[in-house]
Order: C-alpha cells, then structure tokens, then sequence
C-alpha cells in the first residue's frame, strides 16, 4: 500500500522512474516536454545545437588550452585533509587569477552562449565556476556508498540549468571521465540496467549505452545534466575539471546575475537562482513555464 501510494505522489522520483525513465520530479519532467515542444529552437544550421537537443550532450569546438596552460600551476590546493568520506576537493585560485581566468572564459565562450541563447531563447549566462580534483576511491562498485556524484542519476533542475566541462588535463578512460547516457539511449539504459534509483541499479547493464568525455587538456563539453543520466567515473589516480553553470533566464529577470563580479562567479551561486532552475511546488513550476513562454512569444 504504501508502494502504491509513493507511486502517485507526484514527487515522487521512484514514479517517475518506473513511468518517466526519469529521476525527476513529474513536473519538471513536464515542464522540460513542454519547454523543448513549445520554446526551444531547433531551425538552426548548427551541429552542435543539434546534437545538444537530440542527446543532451555535445562536444564543442572550442579549446580552453591556452588558457588552462597559462593557469595549470596557479591552481592550489587548500585544507587537502582527505579521508575515507571526501574524495573530492576544490582547486583554489587567487582572487586575481580567477578575475583574469573569468574574462578568457567568457570572451572565448561567448559566440556558443549566443547560439544556446538563440536554442533556448532566452538568456543564458553563467552563474558559477568550480574546478575539484576527485581521487581514485575503492567503492565504484559499492552503490551504497557514493563520494562525488559517482553513481548514475539526473541534477534535479530544470532543464534551465547546464553544465559545461573544461578538461583540466589530457583525459582517457583511466582518469574517471564524466560518463553520459545520450538521451536517445535512456530507455535502453533503464531496461539494461534495471535501474530504480541511484543506489540500486545493476552495475552490469550494456556498457555500450554509455558515452566517456575523454579527451584533451582544454577540450570542453556541453551537457544537460537534468535531463541525461550521468556520473563521475572513478579515475586510476586523480581527475582536474572545471565546470561552469549555465543559467537560462528570461532577460528581465537576469539582472542578479549580472550583478554578481567575476571574481564572485567562484563562490557556490546555484541557490541564487533556484526560481528559475529549481522551483519547489507545482505552482511555481507552472507560473515560470508561462514566463518563459510569455518570454518566447514577447520577448
Ligand atoms: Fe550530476
């Protein structure tokens, strides 16, 4: 009975597993359906966009090497008291690097943030900047015990919040790549991996459902992390990141952001703009659809 019931609360993640293949709340899942079915663009003669749209994921033809070159050795590391629980700790910048840092980033990226503008049309601009080293731990296969987002799950936002990875160095399969499930393949992957939640799946589903983001020192990657399924894998030794948050954003409401220094952009910001990517009830989620539709059709 009390299965029964968890099934029909709405919020209920393990509903909308068994009938969503989703771990997200039913109403985002709802909003994200609409969101791509009513304000998404997808008339653009662009691959990347598209490849973002059809997968969730998509490499971009851009390389931050230069930049992560030039700022590879002033990464610091401070309080590296690891132990058995945290396997996962910030790379530190001095204030002037990160200012410096921000600018590159946001000048180089700028022409892709301006097709995601046009993709989701509306604003899109960063809310924060985080590099972290993840160490090798002993539980990849221990499902009860997870150190940094390393067993397979959805962020749960809405699908106006992205993620963008900088590889901090040459990454293969040894470093623990992020692993994705392209959207097309989420089906297959639920099935193959009987998955229920993110403790309790089987860890010997088909492998080839899966999609590493190996690659070079400054390559980068766009990611939906709501919407794909996806983890940190467990590297051999150690994995540098970088990951900039993207926020879309109604362009009347995108004033905090703005607001917020580029130095300030290296501070945890997501909670700033959670109305807009994280909303709490159903009402809510109701009310921003409209604002983003009334947005499309109003500008
Ligand atoms: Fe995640």
């Amino acid at each position: 009975m009390k299965m029964l019931k968890n099934y029909f609360n709405l919020n209920n993640k393990n509903f909308s597993v068994k009938f969503f293949n989703q771990r997200l709340p039913f109403i985002y899942i709802f909003f994200n359906f609409l969101y791509r079915l009513l304000i998404v663009n997808t008339k653009v003669n662009d691959d990347e966009i598209k490849q973002f749209h059809k997968s969730g994921f998509t490499k971009i033809d851009i390389s931050f090497k230069d930049e992560i070159l030039e700022y590879k050795d002033k990464f610091f590391l401070k309080n590296q008291d690891l132990n058995h629980k945290k396997k996962s700790i910030i790379l530190e910048l001095n204030d002037d690097d990160k200012k410096n840092l921000t600018i590159k980033i946001k000048k180089k990226l700028s022409p892709f943030i301006n097709k995601l503008e046009n993709y989701f049309n509306c604003d899109v601009l960063i809310s924060s900047i985080r590099s972290t080293r993840n160490y090798n731990h002993k539980d990849a296969l221990n499902l009860d015990e997870e150190h940094y987002s390393n067993h397979f799950h959805q962020d749960s936002y809405l699908m106006t919040y992205s993620k963008i990875f900088i590889n901090l160095m040459d990454i293969n399969e040894k470093d623990g790549p992020l692993e994705i499930i392209p959207r097309e393949n989420r089906n297959s992957f639920i099935k193959s991996f009987n998955y229920k939640d993110r403790r309790n799946y089987n860890l010997n589903g088909d492998k080839s459902l899966i999609e590493k983001n190996v690659g070079k020192l400054g390559d980068c990657c766009l990611f939906s992390s709501p919407q794909i399924f996806h983890r940190a894998g467990v590297p051999i030794d150690y994995r540098d990141n970088m990951q900039i948050i993207l926020i879309t954003i109604p362009k009347k409401h995108s004033g905090g952001l703005e607001k917020i220094e580029d130095i300030g952009l290296f501070e945890d910001n997501e909670h700033l703009f959670f109305n807009f990517t994280k909303p709490y009830s159903i009402i809510k989620v109701i009310r921003l659809f409209f604002l983003f539709f009334k947005n499309k059709l109003y500008g």
